[in-house]
């Protein structure tokens, strides 16, 4: 590399999917590896409606390891992006000695590196920003350092949840039984284009940070719910498998209803967890106790409820019901404009609703109990944004006076 090109930062833009679990991953064998107790499933959600983008540059120019998240520089000394930062290099001088010449073409192995993160939605929603942020970093470092190949296990120490984020469609974690961790990646089951008219609508119900953050809530669920140890050891083995092959054979009902019955029983370990846990809400219980009736006033399961640690719904349904459903959570949750705003993402059909469908619902209705719903389907994993003109760093290594 010639000498004058050598202060020029290396840099790459990569963009990264959240994703909703439906058979959940909660609780640590290992909390510095990241190890779960049980394997998990997820949908990767589209990233026309929630992404990360994130660049990374080094350069010989820089002085320190720097973070901007969202506009604001934060603390990089964190232990979980250290993690991920040191398992990249690793991998990457790994190559370097295995004498593949082009990786040694630039220097930045031992060069400062600049981070720069934007989300697309809120953070803190509850809508596993944290997943589709270290998805997102753990590519875009292996973009600049030349790495390629399995990433779930470097994106799994950033955040358990992430490791799921490097893949489009329908993925499962697996816990893996060593103790090195090496046997707990990620994988995908299908992908995104299997199931073209699943749709997933995540009601937002708060933009407020969650109350206990997971990493602390499952490490107290694990020292005192004896509900959890048995959910991990007798419950979530044989729901793998079932999920799997309810994903495989599209078979909606039977997603539908494991996916509700796997959210219930995450809540209920929160609720065993001493001091109990609780992630939901009275809007949360409406969208439950709503969904239960829709689909019993149609006599079959049409639409499915997951949450995370947070009150947002995320609804699974298929396409061709989407129209009368949005309508059904406008009428029980009457939004302050009678406004286009409630509904972002996906063109939804309008429908009306017949006054049977009402009041075989029949709950009271709770003005502005959900602000918005982002109306999304599958979608891809982690990209590499080619344009340029779209890095978040200016060639200097700073932001962009537009992030
Ligand atoms: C309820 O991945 O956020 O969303 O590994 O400590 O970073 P850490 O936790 P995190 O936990 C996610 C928990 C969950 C369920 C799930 O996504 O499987």
């Amino acid at each position: 590399m010639p000498e004058d090109s050598m202060d020029k930062p290396y840099i790459a833009t990569c963009t990264a999917p959240v994703n909703i679990a439906v058979i959940k991953y909660w609780g640590k064998r290992n909390e510095e590896l990241i190890l779960p107790i049980n394997s998990s499933l997820s949908v990767t959600l589209h990233q026309d409606q929630l992404k990360t983008t994130t660049t990374v540059a080094t350069s010989r120019a820089f002085l320190e390891d720097r973070l901007w998240l969202n506009g604001k520089e934060e603390d990089i000394t964190h232990p979980r992006l250290q993690s991920c930062l040191r398992e990249i290099r690793r991998l990457a001088r790994k190559r370097r000695n295995v004498g593949d010449p082009d990786s040694t073409d630039f220097a930045g192995l031992s060069h400062k590196v600049h981070i720069c993160s934007v989300n697309n939605f809120p953070t803190a929603a509850g809508l596993a920003s944290s997943a589709a942020g270290f998805a997102c970093l753990v590519y875009s470092l292996a973009q600049v350092f030349g790495v390629e190949g399995e990433l779930s296990g470097i994106a799994r120490q950033g955040s358990g949840s992430a490791c799921r984020s490097m893949y489009g469609g329908f993925v499962q974690w697996i816990m893996g039984n060593k103790d090195d961790g090496k046997d707990s990646l990620a994988q995908q089951v299908e992908p995104e284009t299997h199931w073209p008219e699943l749709r997933i609508l995540v009601l937002v119900a708060s933009a407020e940070r969650k109350p206990i953050g997971s990493t602390s809530g499952m490490q107290t669920s694990v020292q005192t719910s004896c509900l959890l140890k048995h959910r991990a050891e007798s419950v979530v083995p044989v729901r793998m498998e079932e999920m799997i092959e309810a994903v495989r054979r599209k078979d909606f009902s039977a997603f539908a209803e494991l996916t509700m019955k796997d959210s219930n029983q995450f809540h209920a370990t929160c609720f065993d967890t001493y001091p109990p846990i609780f992630y939901l809400n009275g809007v949360s219980q409406q969208v439950i106790h709503l969904v239960h009736r829709y689909n019993r006033h149609y006599g079959e399961t049409r639409v499915a409820y997951s949450f995370d640690a947070g009150p947002n719904a995320v609804i699974f349904t298929l396409q061709q019901y989407v129209p009368e459903f949005v309508r059904v959570v406008q009428h029980f949750f009457p939004p302050d404009t009678n406004g286009e705003d409630f509904i972002k993402g996906l063109t939804v059909k309008r429908a009306t609703l017949s006054e049977e469908l009402k009041q075989s619902i029949g709950l009271e209705p709770i003005p502005k109990g959900i602000n918005y719903i982002i109306s999304t389907k599958a979608g891809p994993g982690p990209r590499v944004v080619e344009d340029p003109s779209q890095h978040l760093l200016s060639p200097d290594g700073l932001p962009k006076k537009t992030v």
